[in-house]
């Protein structure tokens, strides 16, 4: 095919001759035209039949958090570029340098910042720091790392080694070992014998009793999302993070924030981590750092982390022998520089704080009026609606039915998601993520397309 060919037919026929899309089933395909997104402006897509859809789940999966067609991102990268495209990070980079101080200067306690080009990537470079600490400080102890059930933290093995999400993770074991689950922390799905205002105490105890059972020496770090996403939406329970924070400086364990999702303004505060008071030593983030304009990822640590790779300057192997190829990719942080100024300049934090609070209300009454809705969560613009066959028995609605709402929706030309392929018979979980620019009369939108989607898929027969 002519690489110019400007044909949609054409192209769509390309797509599905040789195109595998990721998280999808393909056999659909042979009947039906793949989807193909040709432009986007601020909130809004169209796709290869010119439909226009507004986009509730920022491209897809909770990443362009500045909206499409930012023309000054744009201009900034193609200047970038043709000044200077790459070199390996062995050296740096004008807009690498400039982004760093931008970047730590809204993150207190945290002070070097390592580039990657995924979120995927960015775990793995806080686990090879952890391992590699293991073996230089503890002899080789400290190796274990924590992680939290229905968390998820990336597609390699070693991520999903670290990932609570048994339908991501089937089928692709053996993987990698020193990784061990605490339990999760869904005060809706409550595992313990207690009440909601012990819930959080009880996690905390059990996450203490997996530590003591696996021996506090043996543990090097413990990796969370601030706020769960694609394991179903969840806000930590009051005295969760308290609690957290306690463990890790009791057992001396490194504390690893996930904020790939929440990451640089999606919950109303530059990190979902800086809402609950914690000192994390690791933090990775990539979706929202350049809102998908160029692949950037960055794992930051504590000055804390970085001495303990600087001590034994003679011995050729105690550095951080780490390499990423396009972490030197100057694209990436002349984006989020832009980015990270849009943020500011048009106060959308603010933005996403006061619409985050709009929507959670308006989703209140979605629920007075649906049985199916179970729960409502969430923060700022991330949120997410629990759906339910009954009510007093919270029985997970089927997944099926799940996806009917969400089809219905985009039915509509309204983008919405849902937990899939996540966790067996709980993949019921709507997710609305809408670009940190959303207006009232966005929501608005959203809303009703939920509520007309709801109402028809569960009509009395
Ligand atoms: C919390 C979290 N961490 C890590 C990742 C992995 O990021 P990437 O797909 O860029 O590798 C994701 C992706 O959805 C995520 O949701």
């Amino acid at each position: 095919m002519d690489a110019l060919s400007n044909d949609i037919q054409e192209i769509v026929e390309n797509d599905r001759a040789h195109v595998w899309h990721h998280l999808i089933q393909h056999k659909p395909f042979e009947t039906a035209d793949p989807r193909i997104i040709v432009e986007g402006r601020g909130m809004r897509v169209w796709d290869q039949k010119g439909k226009e859809h507004l986009d509730a789940v920022s491209g897809g999966v909770w990443t362009v958090n500045v909206g499409y067609g930012r023309t000054r991102i744009a201009d900034a990268v193609r200047a970038q570029l043709v000044k200077m495209n790459y070199f390996a990070q062995t050296a740096g980079s004008v807009p690498g340098a400039i982004f760093s101080g931008m970047l730590t200067d809204r993150m207190p306690g945290l002070t070097r910042v390592y580039y990657a080009n995924s979120g995927s990537e960015a775990n793995e470079k806080a686990f090879k720091m952890v391992r590699q600490i293991a073996h230089k400080h503890h002899g080789g102890k400290k190796h274990k790392i924590l992680y939290r059930e229905r968390d998820y933290h990336g597609t390699t093995i070693t991520c999903l080694s670290a990932g609570g999400q048994p339908e991501r993770n089937a089928q692709y074991d053996p993987f990698t070992p020193g990784f061990v689950a605490i339990p999760h922390c869904l005060e809706y799905r409550n595992q313990f014998d207690v009440t909601s205002e012990d819930y959080g105490a009880a996690c905390i105890r059990a996450t203490e009793e997996v530590i003591l059972a696996e021996g506090p020496d043996t543990i090097g770090a413990l990796c969370l999302e601030p706020i769960t996403a694609g394991g179903g939406v969840i806000v930590p329970p009051p005295g969760y993070w308290d609690g957290i924070q306690g463990l890790c400086r009791k057992y001396d364990i490194l504390l690893h924030i996930d904020e790939v999702v929440c990451g640089v303004g999606r919950t109303g505060t530059w990190f979902g981590y800086q809402h609950y008071g914690i000192r994390p030593d690791f933090v990775t983030m990539a979706k929202g750092v350049a809102s998908g304009y160029a692949a950037i990822s960055c794992c930051v640590t504590t000055e804390h982390v970085f001495e303990m790779f600087k001590d034994d300057a003679d011995n050729p192997m105690n550095y951080f022998r780490d390499v990423s190829t396009f972490g030197g990719c100057a694209a990436g942080p002349a984006a989020a520089i832009e980015n990270m100024k849009i943020i500011e300049e048009e106060d959308l934090l603010q933005n996403t704080t006061d619409m985050g609070a709009y929507t959670l209300g308006k989703l209140g009454e979605l629920q007075d009026r649906h049985e199916v809705v179970g729960n409502v969560r969430g923060k700022g613009l991330f949120l997410g609606l629990e759906l339910v066959a009954d009510r007093p028995t919270r029985e997970p609605m089927e997944e099926k039915k799940v996806q009917a709402v969400v089809a219905d929706c985009m039915t509509q030309g309204v983008i919405i998601g849902a937990t899939n392929r996540s966790l067996p018979g709980l993949n019921n979980t709507l997710c609305l993520s809408p670009a940190l620019i959303a207006a009232k009369s966005d929501i608005d939108e959203i809303v009703a397309a939920l509520d007309g989607a709801l109402a028809r898929v569960f009509a009395p027969a």
